[in-house]
């Protein structure tokens, strides 16, 4: 299986050819390349005996029935859209080794349908809203999210999204983005839970003025406050995560100043925050901390902050029945397995709001994700096709 674990990462990199900017990649939601990516794997899921449709929300849906019976699928899938300047295998890799998991369920002849799903959105980089794809498969989509309109007038509805509610579950394989499975020596891991997220977009309204006339002590500088409230957000969390709150995360990852001239006391600056932890108490109460945090950084210098809650996406368990399949077939290869939180969101913690979910992890090299230096190793990858061999097989036998 080594040639083929080789083919699927060479296949992720000429995924990660199709961008929106040449020379890296980058990849948004229902952007062109987007269309190039379908196309591609419409040609693999064709010729692997796949019916292809793409739904309403941009999802590329394949399914294989094999003509041997079996009457409830299994999904499986991963995200085709990406972070700026990614690497080649967030989300891919996931897609690509769904479809070589359906090649081998077809070479045993397994009695056991599969769908397999090309998330159109899991990132949320265009619309500052992740998981369009999957929540609309999972039936969850907030319909309000979309003012669009066909030519004729038409809603966009996206009912017809929701995936089959018979299916046996979603599994969902994807690298670790993280440095544990490297720092353990091992292969794969099985995900137990999906750590919560919740983001925030801040804003701080202060009073841009002259840099050159306007004294120190008479500023009301938007900038000053948020790079004061980034350093606490740093240190106060770092602080936690190493005493009582091991696991907490938080992150200052975007932020846009105006006017953004190098004369100008800086008049208006807008910041994101990113919280994570797999206790929602834990990460909402750090939450309303840090925003006050940015509160009280902002009236030291007479600055106004406001702050929109743009994601509040619960921690979520895999399911046990399914994550123990997993694990048994791990197991019978003969590879350590581990059980893991994952920091990172996943499609999976919208579509386990559906349907019993799972999820397969592959070691990270040097933990490095949403860079152009994330990689995995065709050893792991040959690792993870064994155990899909084996997973789909143990499947089909429970549904005879
Ligand atoms: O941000 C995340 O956790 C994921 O990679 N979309
Ligand atoms: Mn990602
Ligand atoms: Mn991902």
């Amino acid at each position: 299986m080594k040639d083929r674990a080789q083919w699927i990462i060479n296949e992720c990199c000429l995924l990660a050819t199709m961008t929106e900017e040449p020379g890296r990649t980058t990849r948004r939601f229902l952007t062109p390349p987007v269309h190039d990516v379908h196309a591609h794997l419409r040609q693999h899921m064709i010729a692997l005996g796949m019916d292809v449709r793409v739904d309403a929300v941009g999802n590329m849906r394949g399914l294989w029935t094999p003509t041997n019976g079996g009457s409830r699928r299994l999904i499986l899938g991963s995200h085709i859209d990406t972070v700026p300047d990614a690497g080649a295998f967030d989300g891919v890799l996931g897609v690509v080794m769904a479809l070589e998991w359906v090649r081998l369920a077809r070479e045993d002849s397994l009695a056991l349908p599969i769908e397999v799903i090309a998330f159109s959105d899991e990132e949320g980089v265009r619309f500052e809203v992740p998981f369009l794809g999957s929540r609309a498969a999972a039936g969850i989509f907030d319909q309000s999210l979309l003012a669009l309109e066909d030519k004729n007038g038409i809603p966009l509805t996206i009912s017809e999204c929701v995936v089959d509610p018979s299916a046996r579950g979603f599994v969902e394989i994807h690298i670790e983005q993280g440095p544990v499975l490297e720092s353990e020596q091992l292969h794969l891991a099985v995900v137990f839970a999906i750590a919560g997220q919740t983001r925030v977009n801040l804003r701080f309204t202060g009073q841009s003025n002259h840099a050159g006339t306007t004294p120190m002590h008479s500023r009301h500088d938007a900038l000053a406050a948020a790079a004061e409230w980034i350093s606490t957000v740093e240190s106060s969390v770092a602080q936690a995560a190493a005493s009582d709150t091991p696991g907490l995360v938080a992150t200052v990852g975007k932020i846009a100043t105006q006017p953004n001239a190098g004369n100008v006391i800086p008049g208006v600056v807008d910041a994101s925050l990113d919280v994570r932890h797999p206790s929602n108490h834990i990460r909402k109460s750090w939450t309303t901390q840090l925003v006050n945090d940015a509160r009280v950084a902002a009236q030291k210098r007479g600055v106004v902050m406001e702050s929109a809650e743009t994601l509040n996406e619960a921690a979520v368990e895999m399911d046990p029945y399914l994550s123990l399949d997993l694990k048994l077939a791990v197991e019978a290869e003969g590879i350590p397995v581990k059980t893991i939180v994952s920091g990172a969101g996943h499609d999976a913690m919208v579509m386990a709001r559906r349907l019993p979910s799972a999820m397969l992890f592959l070691r990270s090299p040097g933990g490095i994700s949403h860079h152009p230096a994330e990689t995995v190793l065709v050893e792991d990858v040959e690792a993870a096709l064994r155990v899909g061999r084996r997973f789909l097989a143990g499947l089909a036998k429970q549904s005879q």
